[in-house]
């Protein structure tokens, strides 16, 4: 399976796209699958989140900026399978330097592409900041799907149309025109309050099969294990967080399988589809 990257991206701050990233992650490297996260926020929650310091100098800022390989950024974390690409606070810079250097929607496009082409990984994660500014349309321009997590409140929707729009807009402008939304992730639900189900049913409604059957719960443990620096599999492995996040890493593993499998169906009968019409039978002699 050729690499395959996700911006995981929502405008909002605080809807779990980093506990998502680092979650979903931890659970892939865990089923044996090499993940590579990279940490697109000069918050750099997800740094932290995995255990792992905040260095000058070791962001993706020169990457996106002097065009440097983002190779040497790489760096192991505790977990098997799991690498990292940190962030510090000088990466909030980008948001400006980057707006006035050319092709500046392609910067993270081009950093990525010879990791994308080692092969050294399954999955590649972006943890996008809470904006739709220069930083996560790089991501967007960059990968090829983003997975949008949604909190379970009364403005979800809007959010998302919100979003949706701008996906819509980097497709048909050309910039990233195979862009794709890979799943719409609920999260903390709360299961008592009708609130919680209303939402979720609502996004259902518009979106269907694109929301994943798992569905993330509010828990204080998801919320406890950054202060740890662990994933929640490791933080609390038994605990509801953890059981919700391993449904989602089997159901996302399942669509990957799925997809892959309809690609290769595709390819069978493409090639038929091309091929010249079999010649004519010779015409019988009179
Ligand atoms: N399902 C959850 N239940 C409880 N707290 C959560 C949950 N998911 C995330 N949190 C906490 O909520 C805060 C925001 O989550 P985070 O993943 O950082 O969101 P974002 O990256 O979208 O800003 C963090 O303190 C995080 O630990
Ligand atoms: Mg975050």
């Amino acid at each position: 399976m050729p690499t395959k990257s996700i911006a995981f991206a929502n405008q909002k701050g605080g809807v779990g796209k980093t506990t998502t990233v680092i979650s979903l992650a931890a659970c892939l490297a865990e089923m044996g699958k090499r993940v590579l996260v990279i940490d697109f926020d000069p918050q750099a929650n997800c740094t932290s989140g995995l255990g792992q310091e905040k260095l000058e100098g070791h962001s993706v800022y020169d990457a996106l900026l002097n065009g440097q390989p983002l190779t040497p950024l790489v760096k192991p974390t505790p977990y098997p399978n799991l690498d990292l690409v940190p962030s510090e606070e000088d990466l909030a810079a980008a948001e400006v330097d980057v707006a006035r250097v050319d092709n500046f929607l392609q910067r993270f496009q081009t950093a990525v592409a010879p990791v994308r082409t080692a092969g050294m990984y399954d999955f590649i994660f972006v943890d996008c900041p809470p904006s739709l500014g220069i930083l996560t349309m790089n991501a967007l321009v960059g990968v090829d799907r983003i997975l949008i997590p949604l909190q379970c409140e009364y403005y979800a929707l809007e959010g998302l149309t919100v979003i949706l729009r701008l996906v819509e807009h980097l497709r048909s402008s050309g910039a990233n025109p195979a862009l794709e939304v890979e799943g719409i992730l609920m999260t903390m639900f709360d299961s008592r309050t009708n609130l919680s189900h209303q939402v979720v049913e609502e996004v259902r409604k518009h979106f269907q099969e694109k929301v994943y059957r798992a569905i993330i719960p509010r828990t204080v443990r998801l919320s406890e294990a950054p202060s740890y620096g662990q994933p929640i599999t490791h933080y609390d492995k038994h605990s509801a967080g953890a059981t919700a996040y391993k449904s989602l890493a089997r159901e996302f593993l399942k669509r990957q399988t799925a997809e892959a499998q309809a690609a290769a169906a595709a390819a069978e009968t493409a090639p038929a589809a091309t091929e010249p019409a079999p010649a004519a039978p010779p015409a019988a002699p009179a």
